[in-house]
């Protein structure tokens, strides 16, 4: 098994029981992503993404904040200043990990919010396809309150889960809300007592180690595509991903599922998963 121990400076990684937990290690700065996390991240996605051991991944972050967003002084202060090109740069590596390779990852992925959630930090979290929040995090689109509209892809990512209305109150207010405001909202699927955010986040991570995981990818970009196309676009594409998943599925999960059901009457599939 790698061992990924000081190989990142700003994040940690551990994999445990096929979770790789992915955590945003800057407490003291409440986890502001700088360009160096931005960076690190990169690469820490795209290794994780070849660890056979990692079937699903869990983001989340040290000490009391999940994210407090961009870094405004690294991020914005320092940069002010730099050639346009190497801004350029910078923002494509923000972009990169925070919702390019997030979004579409091949692998499921959860987030774990445990505490302050702030403008730049909406971007990953929308990104990743589960999100799991502490009852008690605060979350806020903070940007209204030092002066520019949200940025990256955070509006993006409001408009994909949250309703109008309530994107827009809090996209133009700045107000903060809780965990349990943002599983009423749907911006995460649950919140819990902080007590119990990882024993949850792991309930459910185990769940998805549990699926097929080519079936599972298939699955999962499939929505997240159909989202942007039309009906008929759609059609095409889910149809040629049911079949990609068939081609590319080496344990054979339909004709596993078709014969346990149908021949062995040993499953329902209704209510649980075929035996692997
Ligand atoms: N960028 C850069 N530094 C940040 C930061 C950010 N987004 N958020 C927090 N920090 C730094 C603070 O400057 C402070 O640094 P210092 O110790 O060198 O002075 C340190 O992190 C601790 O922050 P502090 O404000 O004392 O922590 P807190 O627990 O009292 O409050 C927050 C936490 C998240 C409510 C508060 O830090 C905050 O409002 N941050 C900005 C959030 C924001 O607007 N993000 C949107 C960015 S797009």
């Amino acid at each position: 098994m790698a061992n990924y121990d000081g190989r990142w400076t700003t994040v940690l990684v551990d994999v445990e029981e096929g979770i790789g937990w992915v955590t945003l290690n800057r407490p003291e700065k409440r986890n502001a992503m700088s360009p160096t996390l931005n960076l690190e991240m990169r690469e820490v996605l795209e290794t994780l993404e070849l660890d056979a051991e990692v079937k699903v991944l869990v983001l989340t972050g040290a000490g009391t904040a999940w994210t407090a967003g961009m870094d405004l002084k690294e991020y914005f202060r320092e940069i002010d200043g730099a050639a346009e090109i190497v801004q350029e740069k910078i923002r494509r590596d923000a972009s990169t990990w925070q919702w390019k390779l997030l979004r579409m990852y091949s692998k499921p992925t959860i987030a774990m919010v445990n505490g302050w959630c702030f403008g730049g930090g909406f971007s990953p979290l929308v990104a990743c396809d589960l999100a799991v929040a502490s009852e008690t995090a605060v979350f806020g689109l903070s940007e209204i309150n030092w002066g520019i509209p949200p940025g990256n892809l955070v509006s993006k990512a409001m408009a994909d889960t949250v309703g109008h209305r309530k994107a827009l109150e809090y996209i133009m207010t700045g107000d903060t809300f809780t965990g349990a405001q943002a599983a009423e909202m749907g911006l995460v699927n649950k919140a819990v007592p902080l007590e119990q955010l990882r024993a949850e986040t792991i309930a459910l991570a185990k769940k998805l180690v549990e699926k097929n995981p080519v079936v599972l990818r298939a699955a999962k970009h499939g929505f997240k595509r159909c989202r942007e196309l039309t009906w008929e676009q759609s059609e095409d594409y889910l149809y040629a991903k049911l079949d990609q998943a068939q081609l590319r599925d080496p344990e054979n999960g339909r004709e596993q599922g078709l014969k346990q059901f149908l021949d062995e009457k040993s499953i329902k599939p209704g209510l649980q998963a075929y035996k692997r």
